[in-house]
Formats: C-alpha cells, structure tokens, sequence
C-alpha cells in the first residue's frame, strides 16, 4: 500500500536557524496521523514543505507520491490545507466564502453548488452558512474553514492546529467529523495542542526544535514512559528536552518559593 506522506531526512533552514531538522516519516493512507510538538518546534513549516508552499532546504519527500519539489502542483490538488491562520473573508458570508475557495480550488461551476450543499449538510452548516463569517463564533468559522478545505474531495487533509481557541463541545463535534472522513478513507496529518485530541489519533510524533523525538501510537508511548495520559508523556519528553529532566518536577514540588 502506498503511503500517503513520506520525507528522508527532510530539512528547512531560514538564513543560519534550521526550523526542520532532518525529519523522517512515513504516514499511511487512512491513518489519522497527529503532529505534535512544542511551540516554535518546525510544525507549521514542515506542513508547509509537504503542501507545495515551501520549498525544502535539503531532504526529500513525497506526499501521495508526488515529489515535493516538483510535483507540488500535482500536490495541492489532491490535498486539502487548513492552515493556522485561516483565511476566510470575513465580511463575506458562509456561502460565498465557499464559492469563492470552490474557484481557487478549480472546482467545476456545474458541480460547486452541488458540493457546497453537500458539505453544507455533512458539516451541519446550516444555520449559519448566509452570515457574514466575521460574525460567526470560532468554532463555526474553524468548520467552515474546514468545509472549504475539503470542497475539491482532497484524499489527504492537512490541518494545522484546526481546533485552537474552540471549546469543548465544538472541538468534540469538530472531531466527530474529522473520524467520519478518515471512516470514508482521507487521510488525516493533524497539529493539535490538546493532548486529549491527540489521543484519539492512530500514531502521533513529538517534535522538539525541528526534531522529531518521538513517534508512535498514543497508548505506546504512555506504557512506554509509564506515564497516566498523553500530556504527562509530552510535558516529559520535552522538559527532558529542555534539560530540565526530572529537576524540574521536584524543582515544581519543594519549589522553595512556594513552601507548603
Ligand atoms: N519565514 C520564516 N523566516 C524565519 N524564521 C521562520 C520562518 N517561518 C518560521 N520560522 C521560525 O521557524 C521556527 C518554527 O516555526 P513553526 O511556525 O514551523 O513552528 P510551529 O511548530 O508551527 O509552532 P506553533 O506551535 O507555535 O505553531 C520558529 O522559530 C519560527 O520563528
Ligand atoms: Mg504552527
């Protein structure tokens, strides 16, 4: 089976600062794969050499078996990006915003008005598909945002921390829908700062300063650092990282500033 994202030993430095430093991965269609990391840590950028917006420095990769360095107009046609700063117009309306991404997207006119009632059903956008996006409250505007992600029937999706700033209940109706699409087979290359989200991901990788330091299933890493969830693993591995290590939990504890 082929596999939806593959790079060797991929690298991305701006001037003398190496953001990616050499990462290696291998996602396989249908997974939902999650992209984790610490701020600052190379996320967004790797994302973005793996959609065809940025070149790598050194490296190779392939994403659907496209060549990210020649291939990237083939790339972004059979992926779907929801990038960290999402750039819907506000003052246009739900609708219109999907028109408007439908052109970008190369959608055909005959078959856009058909997809965006589809999606309008599927992502449950229905009441508030007619107002301005400026107005709409985060989470609504996050699953339009993802609505035009998906309207040319991307195979692998790639959202860039997609659920920031959206509560609760939003956030587990959001990933209702990303479990629907990755049942229909998309694949799903997901950044998240929310270590509840990042369990219910099939493999996640942790990455520290353009490293990737650790990569596996969720419930593999917690046995394995024999730790209770997902953020006391994270929190681990990058204090380790840090070279705080295990100081800074007794640090935390007897922290002299805080007697108890
Ligand atoms: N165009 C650029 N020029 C110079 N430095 C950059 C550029 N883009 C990113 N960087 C730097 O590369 C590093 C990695 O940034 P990146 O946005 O990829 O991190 P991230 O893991 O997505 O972080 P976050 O969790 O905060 O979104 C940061 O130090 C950032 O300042
Ligand atoms: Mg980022």
């Amino acid at each position: 089976m082929q596999n939806a994202v593959i790079t060797n030993n991929l690298t991305r430095k701006f001037g003398d600062f190496t953001a990616v430093d050499g990462i290696n991965l291998a996602v396989k269609n249908g997974e939902i794969f999650g992209f984790l990391g610490a701020n600052g840590a190379g996320k967004t950028t790797a994302i973005r050499m793996l959609c065809g917006l940025l070149l790598p420095t050194t490296g190779s990769g392939t994403v659907s078996g496209f060549d990210i360095y020649r291939e990237n107009e083939r790339i972004k046609r059979t992926i779907g990006y929801m990038s960290q700063k999402f750039s819907l117009y506000h003052d246009l309306t739900g609708k219109e915003n999907l028109r408007f991404y439908g052109l970008v997207y190369r959608v055909p006119q005959r078959r856009l008005s058909n997809r965006i009632s589809e999606l309008t059903e599927q992502l449950d956008l229905k009441a508030f598909i007619d107002r301005p996006a400026g107005s709409l409250p985060v989470g609504w505007r996050q699953r339009l945002a993802l609505a035009a992600a998906l309207l040319h029937r991307p195979t692998i999706l790639f959202l860039d921390e997609p659920t920031g700033g959206v509560d609760p209940v939003f956030r587990r109706r959001f990933w209702d829908i990303l479990y629907r699409l990755a049942e229909e087979g998309t694949t799903l290359f997901i950044t998240t700062h929310y270590m509840d989200e990042a369990e219910f991901c099939g493999r996640i990788s942790i990455m520290h300063r353009g490293r990737i330091i650790e990569l596996d299933r969720p419930e593999r890493l917690t046995k394995k650092y024999a730790m209770p969830d997902l953020q006391e693993v994270f929190i681990h591995l990058i204090s380790q990282q840090e070279n705080y290590g295990q100081n800074s939990v007794h640090r935390r504890k007897g922290n002299p500033a805080h007697p108890s």
